[in-house]
């Protein structure tokens, strides 16, 4: 049994469970505040973050091992725009080294079905690394604008909804 696999994919299964909180909490105050753009990519994220977990189980599930469902950290509270992407950036940061390190492990131990596991979430983990930075980019660039046109938009979109129910 690949015993230290199975010990890094449940660390993994605990990193993604802190990522799925922390976006969702992201999702939840981007929305309330009108912000669509980031509303939106918080919760796709979170929901590619789940079908991760999921992969990462079912791998733990084969390897017949015990599949633990503890959050590896605590959700950070914050209402702040540049904070949260800040935040998202470094957990995605933090994920590609850990992963990378991780599918090195497994090959080590001659386990390659994870280690190609570890490598196919390194190149969705960059993925969503880019859009957060993408994003704090635009944010350093346009400033407040940024945030008003997210706002706007949503009003565009709102009345041009009400519109076609008349
Ligand atoms: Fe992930
Ligand atoms: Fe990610």
């Amino acid at each position: 049994m690949h015993t230290k696999s199975i010990e890094l994919l449940n660390k993994s299964i605990a990193d993604e469970l802190s990522a799925v909180h922390q976006y969702m909490y992201f999702h939840f105050h981007c929305d309330d505040m009108g912000y669509d753009l980031l509303a939106n990519l918080f919760k796709t994220t979170a929901i590619a973050e789940m079908l991760h977990i999921e992969k990462l189980a079912e791998r733990i599930l084969f390897l017949k091992g015990e599949v633990e469902m503890h959050a590896s950290s605590e959700v950070q509270k914050t209402h702040n725009v540049e904070e949260m992407l800040k935040k998202a950036s470094q957990m995605e940061e933090g994920s590609v080294k850990e992963y990378n390190l991780w599918a090195n492990e497994c090959s080590a131990n001659a386990d390659s079905v994870s280690k190609q596991l570890f490598e196919s979430l390194v190149v969705d983990e960059e993925t969503h690394f880019d859009q957060y930075d993408t994003e704090l980019d635009n944010l350093k660039k346009f400033g407040d604008r940024y945030l008003a046109l997210q706002s706007i938009e949503r009003s565009k979109t709102r009345a041009t909804a009400a519109g076609t129910q008349n």
